[in-house]
């Protein structure tokens, strides 16, 4: 199979990466020995048992999945943890009313007693995870099966074995996750904890200071952390709430070091990263910077506009859209970094010249064509899917028709369907602002006609538009009559009402554009998806076979991570250098009474004023590989001690999630020193401190080290 290999060095010359590059790499916990070399030749003092074992106490038992989508550390023997602010964030918004608004003003528990108990929230301890490939694939041929049959097979497989791993024990889950597409697959074995304890949250001047502004930014200046406690029942097993349950003394806690980072530094990441595709081809990244970012980032510009229009002229209405306009925000700016960022490193030119090899290199093996056949299945998706995309942006995304949908469905399924139309009113008509929804709808579907092809729009639609001559007359026909835009109207909605409701303009108006998403778009998207699936599976295979001296580290699919690098500044632009640590005297740079987002305590203010704070460290950048799900993921130095807390990326470096550049690529944590000092200072909470393990020497009570 190996050909002509000089000739290929030659070519491949700037092309190929033989070894992961730099500190990339999001790696599997259990296979961690693989990398354990160049982590201790980077500084790391540990060994790969500490960070990974089935058999004693290591660094894993002391991470948790928070929640569906981030990290949390635990911080003492009796089950206190550590995750971000916006982690914590809509729990801490469920405890908030007027009279006692944490989310503003912050929550601090005094004692145990004080702590908040939050319905739904779970926390995930990994148990062990394995290598099941071989079981999974039981009974599959790959000459007699096509791909239905196979995942049938992987399903039946999968399910058994996680059975099994259930079987003997309480609050335990399992999961077989695939990884490089379905090549090797995993069992991942968790232990689960449903009560767990809002301990501490700063206010959001502090935890989320900044805003939307300095989200994905540096100079950094967010304190973003919130306190939980995780309890269990009295012999130290998942329970659900219960008053008397008692803190979870956990398998192991890590230790907090004061001593601070410099640049330079080792610092490891022990998180959960979301999803990541890191191994695409150039057809898909092409898609992704040129097509589908820029495309949802202009219809979110349009969003964003209207909503700061009205926003800034109302305060009730910036509160009624501070988390919306943040949740689109969000991915807004993320997706500007990574298009720009995919253009600024011609990642798919690299990719083209990549493939190039790869094709003459496959030619005659079992993956000669497999390149050919994603392009192919990728040219019959995209449009279907950029107008899957367009949907889920347009129509998807007008908030009266997502009443309009929820009402229906609770109309006709819900037991109790006034009760639960009732809490659906209010939760929404608490938030909900006419004019913007109103003026959105005109901005969002006039692209969605502009910029669809006019064969894969709706019929529906079309037809509308022909008839009303304006996406502005169909707006004003459904805002004006839809019985959704009255509140009281719509709590006195009863299941008699159904067909009523089915006939309102909102309801036909979603009906018809979910109806052609479902039987239009997705049976085609669905179905290339399937072969595009397939072909990466081979594709990664032929990857793997092409480098066979490279570390394949599978892409990010929110199983436990080890992400290893250094504290390091960057050069976002030609003639700008940011060093990696921003400190409090940033904050009063920052500090302004009249922004909302830049107001910060009036006690930091005060304490600041006393003076010897102004070089307090409060974020530092690194070079760790991280992802979405990775917030609140613990920072570790070379004696895996606790230096920080993860929570963002440099919007420069957000295409990490499809290709590393170790120039821009920079995570952004929390310096732990800011956290207790905010906790001692701000919140007055300073037992907390009392509970949590220092590598230096305990400070003497009442005579607390000053951070
Ligand atoms: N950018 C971070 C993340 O991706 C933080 C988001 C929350 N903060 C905010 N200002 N919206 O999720
Ligand atoms: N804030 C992100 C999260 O919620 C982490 C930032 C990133 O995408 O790296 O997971």
């Amino acid at each position: 199979m190996k050909k002509n290999l000089p000739l290929l060095f030659l070519l491949l010359a700037g092309v190929l990466s033989p070894v992961a590059r730099a500190d990339e790499g999001m790696w599997l916990p259990a296979l961690i020995s693989q990398r354990i070399g160049d982590m201790q030749a980077k500084g790391f003092r540990l060994t790969a048992e500490d960070i990974y074992s089935v058999n004693q106490a290591s660094l894993k038992d002391a991470v948790v999945l928070f929640g569906g989508g981030c990290t949390g550390e635990l911080v003492s023997a009796d089950g206190l943890l550590l995750t971000n602010h916006h982690c914590g964030y809509s729990y801490i918004q469920k405890h908030s009313s007027i009279a006692h608004d944490y989310l503003k003003d912050g929550f601090w528990a005094m004692d145990r007693s004080g702590e908040l108990p939050n319905k739904g929230l779970t926390v995930s301890f990994l148990d062990r995870m394995e290598d099941v490939t071989g079981i999974v694939l039981q009974g599959y041929d790959e000459r007699t099966m096509d791909e239905r049959q196979r995942d049938s097979v992987v399903h039946a497989n999968g399910a058994r074995l996680i059975r099994q791993a259930v079987a003997d024990g309480k609050g335990l889950r399992a999961s077989v996750e695939a990884l490089f597409y379905g090549n090797a697959y995993y069992l991942f074995v968790y232990r689960v904890f449903s009560d767990v304890r809002l301990v501490a949250a700063p206010p959001s001047s502090i935890g989320k200071f900044g805003g939307d502004t300095d989200n994905w930014m540096w100079p950094r200046h967010t304190g973003d952390f919130s306190i939980f406690r995780i309890y269990a029942d009295k012999d130290n097993n998942p329970a659900e709430y219960a008053p008397d349950n008692v803190p979870y003394h956990p398998k192991k806690f890590f230790r907090i070091s004061r001593a601070g980072v410099q640049e330079g530094d080792f610092t490891m990441i022990y998180g959960c990263p979301g999803s990541t595709k890191e191994y695409v081809t150039s057809d898909e990244v092409r898609y992704v910077s040129e097509t589908s970012d820029p495309r949802k980032i202009a219809l979110r510009t349009l969003r964003l506009d209207i909503q700061k229009k009205y926003m800034d002229a109302d305060p009730a209405v910036r509160i009624q859209y501070a988390s919306k306009n943040a949740s689109v925000a969000n991915a807004w700016k993320k997706w500007q970094g990574e298009a720009r960022g995919i253009a600024r490193m011609k990642t798919v030119a690299a990719k083209e010249a990549y493939e190039r090899c790869f094709r003459q290199w496959a030619e005659g093996t079992a993956y000669e064509g497999v390149l050919d056949t994603l392009a192919r299945w990728y040219a019959i998706r995209n449009p279907y899917y950029l107008a899957s995309e367009y949907y889920v942006e347009t129509a998807r995304s007008v908030e009266l028709l997502q009443l309009a949908a929820a009402v229906e469905n609770a109309l006709s399924t819900a037991k109790e369907p006034s009760a639960a139309v009732g809490e659906l009113a209010d939760a929404f008509f608490k938030d909900w602002y006419l004019p913007i929804d109103r003026e959105s709808f005109d901005a969002l579907m006039e692209a969605f006609a502009r910029e669809v092809p006019a064969e894969l729009q709706p019929a529906f639609f079309k037809e509308i538009l022909k008839e009303k001559g304006s996406v502005a007359a169909i707006g004003d026909e459904l805002f004006g009559q839809s019985l959704f835009t009255d509140a009281a109207r719509v709590k006195a909605l009863t299941k008699a009402d159904l067909e009523q409701v089915r006939q309102d303009p909102a309801c036909r108006l979603q009906r018809a554009f979910y109806a052609w998403y479902k039987e239009e778009l997705m049976p085609v998207v669905g179905a290339a998806n399937e072969r595009i699936r397939l072909a990466y599976r081979r594709y990664m295979r032929g990857q793997m076979a092409f480098e066979p001296d490279k570390v394949f580290y599978p892409d990010a699919n929110l199983t436990l991570r080890v992400a290893y690098g250094h504290v390091k500044g960057y050069s976002p632009a030609d003639g700008a250098y940011y060093p990696p640590v921003s400190t409090v005297k940033g904050i009063i740079e920052k500090d302004n009474p009249d922004i909302y987002d830049y107001d910060i305590p009036q006690r930091l203010r005060d304490l600041y004023a006393r003076g010897g704070i102004d070089t307090q460290p409060v974020c530092f950048l690194a070079t760790n590989h991280t992802s979405g799900g990775n917030s609140g993921s613990p920072v570790l130095n070379a004696d895996g001690d606790l230096v920080g807390i993860n929570f963002d990326r440099v919007w420069e470096g957000t295409m990490s999630d499809i290709a590393y550049d170790p120039a821009f690529c920079r995570n952004i944590s929390l310096d732990i020193r800011y956290l207790l000092f905010v906790v001692e200072h701000i919140g007055g909470a300073g037992w907390l401190l009392d509970e949590m393990q220092f590598t230096d020497p305990p400070a003497k009570k009442g005579k607390r080290r000053a951070i």
